[in-house]
């Protein structure tokens, strides 16, 4: 495990499956019709069971159109998870979003932040968002994520901000932004 100082809190950089993570809060590579779907999303909705996406669709009725926007984030209970909440983050496709990509996955980051101060969420889980069937590339992602939490981890909560990374390559990426954006591991 790959530890550095990032804002106010502790990142830790693993290689493993987001929804095995103890973290009060897991995040989710949603997408904008909050429907399950593969990767991320499937493994979180098989270990959440059902009453996830029983929690989303009544959610849904409360967002403009029943779709949540790209970059924006919701809450739910995590239900059959080890993480008592899931924070569903909707990333950007990165050749449909273009030069927007880096704003909106940023905005993807900050607004999970912001939920989980205003929860009082003391620690999540971050899978990669968006570089996967979004496309994004791991090695412009990672920088783009990290910078964004290091500017919004100011407060108390979370004071612990993990990446659950599926892959080495995955992780390598993550690793190198972390080095260039904070210094040397703890
Ligand atoms: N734990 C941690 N990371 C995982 C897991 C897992 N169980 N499964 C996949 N990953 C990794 C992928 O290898 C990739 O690095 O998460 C990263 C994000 O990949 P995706 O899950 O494909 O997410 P994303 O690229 O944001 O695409 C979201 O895919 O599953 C659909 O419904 C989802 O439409 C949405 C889209």
């Amino acid at each position: 495990m790959d530890r550095f100082a990032l804002g106010s809190a502790m990142l830790e950089l693993v290689q493993g499956d987001i929804t095995r993570s103890d973290t009060t809060a897991v995040a989710n590579a949603a997408n904008s019709m909050l429907v399950g779907g593969g990767g991320v999303d499937g493994a979180i909705h098989r270990a959440a069971g059902p009453e996830l996406q029983q929690a989303l669709l009544r959610l849904k009725r409360e967002l403009p159109g029943g779709v949540l926007a790209t970059g924006r984030a919701v809450m739910t209970p995590g239900f059959g998870l080890r993480a008592r909440y899931v924070i569903h983050c909707v990333g950007p496709i990165y050749d449909r979003e273009g030069d927007a990509a880096p704003a909106l996955l940023a905005s993807c980051y900050t607004a999970a932040v912001t939920l989980c101060r205003e929860h009082g969420v003391e620690s999540v889980t971050f899978p990669s968002i968006s570089t996967g069937v979004f496309g994004y590339p791991a090695l412009e992602a990672a920088p783009v994520a990290l910078r964004a939490l290091g500017e919004a981890l100011t407060g108390d909560c979370p004071r612990l901000v993990r990446f659950a990374l599926f892959d080495e390559p995955t992780l390598e990426a993550y690793r190198e932004a972390a080095r260039a954006i904070t210094g040397p591991a703890e």
